[in-house]
């Protein structure tokens, strides 16, 4: 059964790691969609069929969705990018009778937010409500939790490795829920791979209390890292938005906090009940699988790595 898979923003760390799974797969075929070409892996070359143009550019849009069984969007950016840039992928699979379109979603479940509660999430929401108004393209959105490479990063503000101390707010009870950036692709492509998959996937690695993750870190490296509980969740919550009042612009300063808070809260929660069964074929990377796989002092720079090594 051949399917043609087209991948929006082809040169992301996300979209690379996708593109390696489904190239495992002889029957498929993918067309990548980019601003600028020379950013491609090399590996990709002659098995890639590539469309350059903006996100914004309709008709190099057009020519890039026909033929697709199936688009993926892996954009990351700016609101308008997330939300426009998304609508005129999805008119275009209209136009074009593609009929499924996987939303460049992979996160926390935000279908349980409000509008204006974890702000980066916003333009998530308007694409699903874009989408599930849609008669001839079907929606599908993969949910992982957080990648977990992103958790030990300096940017996300809980490992501080210099003091081997993990930071957490709340009780350290709550669950963190993630899936590894490569874990998350491999769902993705299984997910992708399926023709009746549509809607919402619940897809994730691991699910433990950060108190659990401490212990998996132990274990993983035979020392016991300091645990430093900064507050409450209330606490966190007035933290995030007075860093965000009184300086807006710093949006890093505040960003991973919203996220911790609207975690350790247990509304985005995607389990316990997921759809990880529905793809045997892809086994789940927990907390603890994640840390005995990568080296300490590999743990600050995670993120930057996913996508290089395909
Ligand atoms: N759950 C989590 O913790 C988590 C964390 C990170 C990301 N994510 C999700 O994963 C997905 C992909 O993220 P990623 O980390 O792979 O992102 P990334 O590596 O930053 O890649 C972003 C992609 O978007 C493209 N892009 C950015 N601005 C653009 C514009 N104005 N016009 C056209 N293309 C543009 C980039 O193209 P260029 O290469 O040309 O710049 C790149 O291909 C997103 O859905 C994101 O929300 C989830």
């Amino acid at each position: 059964m051949s399917l043609t898979v087209g991948i929006a923003a082809i040169t992301g760390k996300f979209a690379r790691e996708l593109t390696s799974f489904l190239l495992k797969n002889p029957a498929i075929t993918i067309k990548g969609y980019c601003r600028d070409p020379s950013k491609v892996p090399e590996s990709f070359f002659s098995k890639v069929s590539i469309v350059k143009g903006d996100a914004f550019d309709t008709s190099a849009i057009r020519s890039f969705v026909s033929g697709c069984d199936v688009v993926v969007c892996c954009y990351l950016g700016d609101a308008k990018l997330m939300v426009n840039g998304q609508t005129t992928l999805i008119d275009a699979c209209a136009a074009e009778g593609v009929p499924r379109y996987v939303a460049s979603d992979w996160s926390i479940d935000y279908t349980k937010l409000e509008l204006g509660q974890l702000f980066p999430k916003d333009p998530m929401i308007r694409v699903k409500a874009y989408l599930d108004a849609q008669d001839k393209v079907k929606g599908v959105h993969v949910l992982v939790g957080m990648f977990m490479d992103m958790a030990f990063s300096q940017a996300f503000q809980v490992y501080d490795p210099a003091s081997s101390t993990l930071k957490y707010w709340g009780t350290g009870d709550e669950i963190w829920e993630a899936t590894t950036y490569r874990n998350a692709a491999e769902f993705t492509a299984a997910v992708v791979a399926d023709k009746d998959a549509v809607g919402v996937k619940k897809l994730v690695g691991g699910r433990a209390t950060f108190k659990e993750i401490s212990g998996a870190f132990e274990r993983a490296y035979g020392e016991k890292p300091k645990l430093e509980r900064q507050g409450s969740a209330d606490d966190l919550f007035k933290r995030m938005h007075e860093l965000r009042q009184s300086n807006p612009q710093n949006i890093f300063s505040y960003l991973f906090l919203f996220f911790q808070y609207y975690m350790i809260n247990g509304q985005t929660l995607l389990g316990p009940n997921l759809d990880n069964h529905k793809y045997p074929q892809v086994k789940p990377v927990s907390w603890e699988d994640y840390l005995k796989s990568t080296p300490k002092d590999q743990l600050p720079g995670a993120p930057g790595r996913a996508g290089q090594n395909v």
